[in-house]
């Protein structure tokens, strides 16, 4: 069996978990690890690792990567790896994708693929020309509870898409050192952090809707950061819907996990997290409740995630989490930004022919 040489590039708390994810297919070989910080190697090779609830003192003996390093570039250059996983701070992603792909590496990179549309638009076409899987760790793609609503959508049972409620919220996350809350290093605030998964979410239930026009509000309310921390966006589909996304860190709220989605058709809902569907059956109201309580980060999702990349390079084909796809998801981070700095609705259209710059 051809087993793929992967090499980890961030060995934060992300990176470990890609590297536990990894280890266990079949079809890959760990073999390098690139990070600036010798604590974090020292960790990758030591332990105990962040993600130790998914790979525990046992796994991690059994396991080890096998080239360590401070020089990230010498990794993505060497010709005895085949693909990476980019988990470095957002706004690193650009510039070491960039890279990778430049040397002929296919790439798994961490959410969000950029911090930008036109670094995205920018690297999707260098994978292209040099015909590389690129896939975005947009991991709610692989949860069984997305895929169900999915096809609850597309089946057409709650009719056509009205409305959808999204929210990706932290309910007390106050980091205050950390790279999240510093735009130089992160790119956006709980947008790009957190509501960014909503919105990805919406786009893949919906099997990529067109939006037509955007407007955002953002405020910095919780911490001393120069990034949002709370936030609201609205987003018209092409059809006529229209979706409202909540995104936040520090907002204490009641209504299940730290994300979700609600979908309004006009003959029924349905809801991801918890998962529920409604719809009405010949005049009568049909109910259906696959499940109760849910924990959406689980570690089955970055296994799944992990097992779907090893068959993209298998296959040598973009996957459900295409970086070519992923590209309207930034767009549409980029214009809910350019929204709230410029106070005003934002259409796509400003979008083409070049207007993402
Ligand atoms: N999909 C998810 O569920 C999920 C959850 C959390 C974070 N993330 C994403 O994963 C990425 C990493 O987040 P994290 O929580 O692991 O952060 P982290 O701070 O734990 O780890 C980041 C690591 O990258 C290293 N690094 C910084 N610059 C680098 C460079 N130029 N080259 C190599 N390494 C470098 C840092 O030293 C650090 O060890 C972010 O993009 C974040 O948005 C995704």
């Amino acid at each position: 069996m051809e087993r793929f040489r992967i090499a980890i590039i961030g060995a934060g708390k992300m990176g470990i978990t890609h590297c536990g994810a990894l280890m266990e297919q079949d079809a890959v070989r760990v073999v390098a690890a690139g990070d600036p910080d010798t604590k974090k190697l020292r960790v990758l090779a030591e332990g105990p690792w962040p993600s130790i609830e998914y790979y525990d003192d046992d796994f991690q003996r059994l396991y080890r990567v096998e080239n360590l390093s401070i020089n990230t570039g010498e990794i993505l250059a060497s010709p005895d790896v085949d693909a990476v996983v980019v988990s470095t701070p957002n706004a690193s992603h650009y510039e070491i994708v960039r890279a990778a792909l430049a040397n002929g590496k296919h790439v798994l990179v961490e959410k969000p693929m950029t911090v930008t549309y036109e670094q995205a638009r920018q690297v999707v076409e260098i994978a292209e020309i040099n015909n590389l899987v690129f896939s975005v760790g947009q991991c709610w793609r692989f949860h069984p509870e997305v895929e169900y609503v999915r096809n609850v959508v597309g089946s057409g049972l709650i009719g056509e898409i009205v409305k959808v409620k999204g929210y990706g919220i932290h309910e007390s996350w106050m980091p205050e050192s950390s790279w999240f809350v510093k735009r130089e290093f992160a790119g956006g605030g709980a947008l790009i952090d957190m509501g960014i998964h909503p919105i990805d979410t919406m786009r893949y239930v919906l099997d990529a809707p067109g939006f037509s026009h955007v407007h955002a509000e953002m405020l910095t309310r919780y911490g001393p950061y120069d990034v949002e921390d709370i936030g609201t966006a609205l987003l018209t589909m092409d059809e006529g819907g229209f979706a409202q996304i909540e995104f936040g860190w520090a907002n204490v709220h009641s209504d299940g996990v730290e994300s979700s989605l609600q979908i309004f058709g006009t003959k029924g809902y349905v809801r991801l997290f918890p998962t529920t569907v409604k719809y009405a059956v010949s005049g009568t109201r049909g109910e259906f409740l696959p499940s109760e309580k849910h924990n959406y980060l689980t570690k089955e999702l970055y296994s799944a995630q992990a097992s779907h990349f090893v068959e993209c390079l298998q296959k040598r084909e973009q996957g459900i989490n295409s970086a070519e796809d992923n590209l309207e998801t930034i767009k549409l981070i980029d214009a809910l930004y350019r929204s709230s700095s410029e106070k005003r609705l934002v259409s796509l259209g400003e979008y083409e022919d070049g207007g993402g710059k």
